[in-house]
């Protein structure tokens, strides 16, 4: 799927032609609400707000927040596509402050908002993103705002610890996922449980897919992370090799860095987290990623990203056996399993 899909084309394949005809029906009302919500009485604040709206994304968040909505009662209640607004708008000014962070140029196909503008636009902009999802939480009553509270703790500060080294005696790989979890699987789990209590499911299906959203979240960030590395051209709407450019660890590179293999001695030196020379060396940076691409951390860290979403569909057995169940099995699978 293209990074600016039609929002009418469901990021998912689902095969129960009614489930997918009520989502396509309900995400384009999320669509409408979304840049409705995105307006300001300063157009300059407007423009910019829509700016990563407009150029799409594949609108995972508010998709899952419909999808887990279906396992309770109610899937059409106002709150789930308020909470499917909350979601991506969160989401959208995380990356404004992202693309600030890895100083990325490109965004869902389009220049990023500190392309387009600068920094401090990009950071306010994102800031702006925040608070009115905030106050659009607030429709949502207590509970929702606590949670929504929590999920952007832990993920500023997933987004924090990514920028500070573990110390010697930290487990890198352990620092590496605690970030992971933190950054991404914390607003994956948020949707999913916001789905599930606002359509009025169980206290036991809304544990259940909180942790499923977790988990999942957990390896959609590290596929994305693999796909970076991997992709050879723009088709992700971002830049490939972004990570390695910009020193920021991830898994195939923590499992590259503990290899004692006498042949990775090359690689090994290119990825010194000390050397801070891959970004504005050209060579250097394509010489370590094609030695990446090419080191077998790759397959072993598909391996483990596969590993967390059979672990997040086993905690789908709480659901009977239904389309519903069917699609968040498929939604874990094209998760860990991405090419875009
Ligand atoms: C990008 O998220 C940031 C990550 C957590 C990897 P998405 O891959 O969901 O980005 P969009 O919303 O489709 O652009
Ligand atoms: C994005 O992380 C996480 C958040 C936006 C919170 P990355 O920096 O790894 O994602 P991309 O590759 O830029 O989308
Ligand atoms: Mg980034
Ligand atoms: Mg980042």
């Amino acid at each position: 799927m293209s990074p600016a899909a039609s929002p009418a084309e469901l990021a998912l394949p689902i095969l129960d032609e009614a489930l997918a005809e009520r989502l396509r029906a309900r995400m384009a009302l999320v669509e409408e609400a979304l840049f409705t919500h995105a307006s300001s009485r300063a157009p300059y604040v407007t423009e910019a707000a829509r700016h990563l709206l407009a150029a799409g994304g594949k609108r995972f968040r508010p998709l899952l927040v419909l999808l887990a909505a279906e396992a309770g009662p109610r899937p059409d209640a106002d709150e789930v596509l308020t909470a499917a607004s909350v979601v991506e708008i969160t989401h959208v000014g995380s990356l404004y402050h992202d693309d600030v962070m890895d100083e990325a140029a490109l965004r869902r196909g389009e220049d990023s908002a500190n392309a387009r503008y600068d920094n401090l636009v990009a950071i306010l902009t994102g800031d702006w993103l925040f608070a009115k999802s905030s106050e659009l939480t607030s429709q949502l009553g207590p509970d929702a705002v606590r949670i929504q509270a929590e999920t952007f703790t832990r993920l500023v500060e997933g987004q924090i610890l990514e920028t500070v080294t573990p110390g010697p005696g930290e487990d890198a790989l352990a620092h590496h996922l605690e970030v992971v979890a933190g950054k991404t699987g914390s607003l994956i789990a948020t949707s999913a449980r916001y789905g599930a209590l606002f359509s009025g499911a169980s206290a036991e299906i809304v544990t259940a897919l909180t942790e499923y959203g977790e988990l999942v979240g957990t390896a959609f960030q590290l596929s994305d992370d693999i796909l970076d590395i991997a992709s050879e051209s723009d088709e992700s709407g971002k830049t490939p090799g972004t990570d390695l450019k910009e020193g920021v660890p991830t898994l195939p590179v923590l499992i590259a860095r503990a290899s004692t293999d006498p042949d990775d001695a090359r690689l090994q030196e290119l990825l010194d987290p000390e050397r801070s020379d891959l970004a504005g060396d050209a060579e250097l940076h394509a010489e370590a990623l094609d030695l990446l691409r090419k080191h077998p951390a790759m397959g072993e860290a598909k391996a483990y990203v596969l590993a967390r979403a059979q672990e997040a569909k086993k905690l789908l057995e709480v659901l009977p056996h239904s389309s519903v169940r069917t699609a968040l099995e498929a939604f874990a699978d094209i998760v860990a399993d991405r090419s875009t």
